[in-house]
């Protein structure tokens, strides 16, 4: 799809549909007022009369008459301008842009009004990632895709005065989109058609095609490399496991690099602590931490971000055979700590645990993992927000931060020395559950934290209840949501 901007007026902007954005707490402005005055108080009418609030994201279509170069337009409804954050924008134009797919338009226009606090870059950043993530659907394996009736859009136009500071911003929120929804096709991929090794092909064929360095290391390696918890978590699979790294290294950067690691389960039955077959339907995402760090990496040299950035993703299939762990075995991790397996279903702790003690090895200024690791962050956040769990305060702000911008929200959560004490062992150092039905996240983040040093800054965001969704929201159809490219991408974009 092609988005750009363009410093024409609106009403004499030729496209076959005019979306013309609304305020729910103020008089009709710019475009949208012109327009009222040459149909005689039509708009205001429909506005007042017709039911038609301007929340976000409801739209009104209105037939111009020949009031306007279009024949049509959409009345965007922006919600309360003294409410308004970026997110809601995104949210309202996201609306918008499936309003006019509905409406089997190819191509519309959007006029950028004037935003609280944001500039027309900025604008112009969150209205392209809207209409790109918006308008996503994953249709790999529909045959018959015409018979959805979905028209494809193909070209949006964002009309501003500032067309050169949004054409910046539309070229930026292009790459963080894209990003995005490789994320979400990915995970949207089922089980039977991505194990460990698609995975490391994926990696590969990211760094051949941006230019970054990577390496795979098979189960072998794995075992040489003392990964004993990644190697015990994947030897009940047919496919085996994987350790993949790949490495953005940018010209003349200097520092210690930024570390992302990324959960890489597959699929996640259970192992022999097998799941309930309603638990186990949505484990094909149980790889959206792995996703995002390989589509955020992609992302890197076309960002121009100016670190070192190496991205991790240790992966697995958690399957049941006759190798697979049972739970009770004790493996050692790459750090020398000792880990009784309780529960084969808390794999994805055991897996980190190996990427984090290497990534702890490449001398980090700081390590940020993604995973989908409890049930139980659903339960304490449901999917408005990610579980943050940092050892570092000022990690942590800028986590926290980004994903304000990035409107993929965290929250914060404690890793308290009693809490610590959950997942001592009693034959081994450590056990990979904590109390039952007890502050289940908590007592997985504080696992982790057991594989890193202190000295290095360490943040885990647990992404198990936003990485998919079973309804349509604003910014993503059902499925995966690629949650989490765009905050990694806000953060390091902004780290100095
Ligand atoms: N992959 C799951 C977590 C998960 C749950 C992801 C729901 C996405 C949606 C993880 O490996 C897991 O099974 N966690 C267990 C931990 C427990 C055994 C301590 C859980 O949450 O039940
Ligand atoms: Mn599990
Ligand atoms: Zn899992």
């Amino acid at each position: 799809m092609l988005i750009e901007a363009q410093s024409a007026p609106a009403l004499e902007f030729a496209t076959s549909c005019l979306v013309l954005p609304v305020w729910q707490d103020e008089e009709l402005a710019g475009s949208a007022a012109a327009l009222n005055e040459k149909l005689g108080g039509l708009a205001a009418a429909v506005i007042a009369e017709d039911g038609f609030k301007a929340a976000s994201g409801d739209t009104r279509v209105l037939y111009t008459q020949g009031a306007a170069a279009a024949s049509r337009t959409l009345l965007l409804g922006l919600g309360k301008k003294s409410k308004f954050t970026p997110q809601k924008l995104r949210q309202a134009i996201a609306k918008g842009a499936r309003a006019v797919r509905a409406l089997k338009r190819a191509d519309f226009a959007l006029e950028l009004p004037a935003l609280p606090g944001l500039d027309a870059t900025q604008a112009a950043l969150a209205a392209t990632e809207a209409i790109a993530i918006g308008l996503y659907t994953f249709s790999d394996f529909k045959t018959d895709e015409d018979t959805l009736g979905r028209t494809q859009i193909e070209r949006a136009t964002l009309l501003t005065e500032a067309a050169g500071a949004a054409t910046e911003g539309i070229r930026h929120g292009q790459i963080t989109a894209e990003a995005n929804l490789r994320a979400r096709t990915l995970v949207n991929r089922p089980s039977n058609l991505k194990w460990p090794d698609y995975l490391a092909n994926e990696a590969r064929k990211i760094a051949h095609e941006v230019g970054l360095g990577c390496e795979v290391w098979d189960e072998e390696r794995i075992q040489v490399e003392r990964m004993g918890a990644l190697y015990g978590v994947g030897m009940g699979s047919d496919k085996p496991p994987r350790f993949i790294v790949l490495d953005y290294s940018p010209a003349g950067a200097t520092g210690a690099p930024i570390v992302l690691v990324g959960k890489g389960m597959t699929f996640d039955t259970g192992g022999y602590s097998l799941k309930p077959s309603t638990s186990m339907e949505d484990m094909k995402d149980d790889m959206a931490g792995a996703a995002l760090v390989l589509a955020a990496m992609w992302a890197l040299p076309a960002l121009k971000i100016g670190r070192r950035v190496l991205g991790i993703v240790p992966t697995a299939e958690n399957m049941i055979n006759g190798h697979a762990q049972r739970p009770g075995d004790i493996v050692t991790a790459r750090n020398g700590k000792t880990i009784e397996v309780l529960n084969t279903d808390a794999e994805g702790r055991l897996i980190l645990a190996d990427a984090l003690s290497y990534a702890s090895e490449q001398k980090p200024a700081a390590i940020i993992d993604f995973a989908t690791l409890t049930g139980a962050i659903g339960v304490a956040l449901g999917q408005e927000a990610a579980g943050l769990f940092a050892n570092d305060d000022a990690l942590a702000a800028r986590i926290q931060s980004a994903g304000e911008r990035s409107g993929e929200r965290v929250w914060p959560f404690p890793m308290w020395d009693e809490y610590k004490e959950h997942v001592k062992g009693t034959i081994s150092d450590l056990k990979n559950i904590g109390q039952e039905r007890r502050a289940g996240s908590i007592a997985g983040a504080v696992f982790l934290d057991n594989f890193v040093p202190e000295s290095i800054p360490w943040a885990h965001l647990d992404i198990a209840a936003v990485s998919l969704i079973r309804e349509d929201r604003p910014l993503s159809a059902r499925g995966a949501t690629g949650f989490g490219v765009r905050l990694a991408l806000d953060l390091l974009g902004n780290w100095e």
